[in-house]
């Protein structure tokens, strides 16, 4: 595992958008794994301005998404299919028809995660952008989630929707969700996790000097081979 440690979250985003940008420019067809939350906003505001001033061209990436909650209309403004589309897809030059969604409409979620996985397999990410829930949970797996795992329906904890509640912007926020799997995330070729905040302390703690435990399932990354940490020192401790 690589640690970047860096100042503060500018320096975080900007960190994170050169090494996307660096590997666009070497494999413009690039399949890209992206999240939600908080930590990337920064992130994706440093690839819009990138693209604005013509320094990075997304026409050729493919992408797909970690996460959904189940269920929830894409048009709802708390869905991430809208929190995608809002902060980096529709200010971008992306292809409508390369992005790629677990869809929180579906009657068979089953189905539906079956298919995504196997659109992985045929398109294996190149790239994963991931961050980390305070209780340890990348994506939406849980702790208790299994090494294996592959994408699937999942219900949340109780502690996953208060923290969440901050960018949920009205109602009552799902207790379920569609996520791909650990193995799923594993298998992607690079893996970059942003980190930022004392919240984030005990679960960084858990990745760098705990051990491997489905307890803490941000502690599976340290078996990736090509696992990069971005974190700022407040996570860091
Ligand atoms: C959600 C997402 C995760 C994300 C986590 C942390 O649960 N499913 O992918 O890493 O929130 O979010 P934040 O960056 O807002 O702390």
């Amino acid at each position: 595992m690589k640690l970047v440690k860096v100042k503060n979250y500018k320096e975080l985003s900007r960190k994170a958008s050169d090494i996307l940008i660096n590997e666009i420019s070497k494999k413009p067809n690039l399949v890209l794994g992206f999240a939600t939350g908080e930590t990337p906003l920064g992130l994706y505001k440093e690839l819009v301005m990138a693209y604005k001033k013509r320094k990075v061209d997304f026409s050729k990436i493919k992408s797909f998404n970690l996460d959904e909650y189940y269920p929830m209309k894409k048009r709802d403004k708390n869905s991430y299919y809208f929190f995608m589309h809002n902060n980096l897809f529709d200010k971008v030059n992306l292809n409508k028809f390369n992005i790629n969604f677990l869809n929180g409409e579906t009657k068979d979620a089953e189905k539906e995660c079956k298919n995504y996985e196997r659109k992985i397999k045929k398109n294996p990410i190149d790239i994963q952008i991931l961050g980390v829930g305070v209780n340890g949970h990348i994506g939406f797996d849980e702790p208790g989630s299994r090494e294996d795992s592959k994408t699937r329906l999942v219900r949340l904890t109780d502690s996953t929707i208060e923290s969440n509640f901050k960018i949920f912007k009205h109602g009552k926020i799902p207790d379920k969700a569609l996520t791909m799997g650990i193995g799923t995330i594993m298998a992607s070729k690079k893996i970059i996790l942003l980190a930022n905040g004392r919240a984030k302390k005990e679960a960084i703690r858990h990745l760098i000097k705990g051990p491997v435990t489905e307890r803490w399932p941000v502690s599976y990354l340290r078996k990736h081979k090509d696992m990069v940490l971005i974190a700022d020192k407040a996570c860091l401790g």
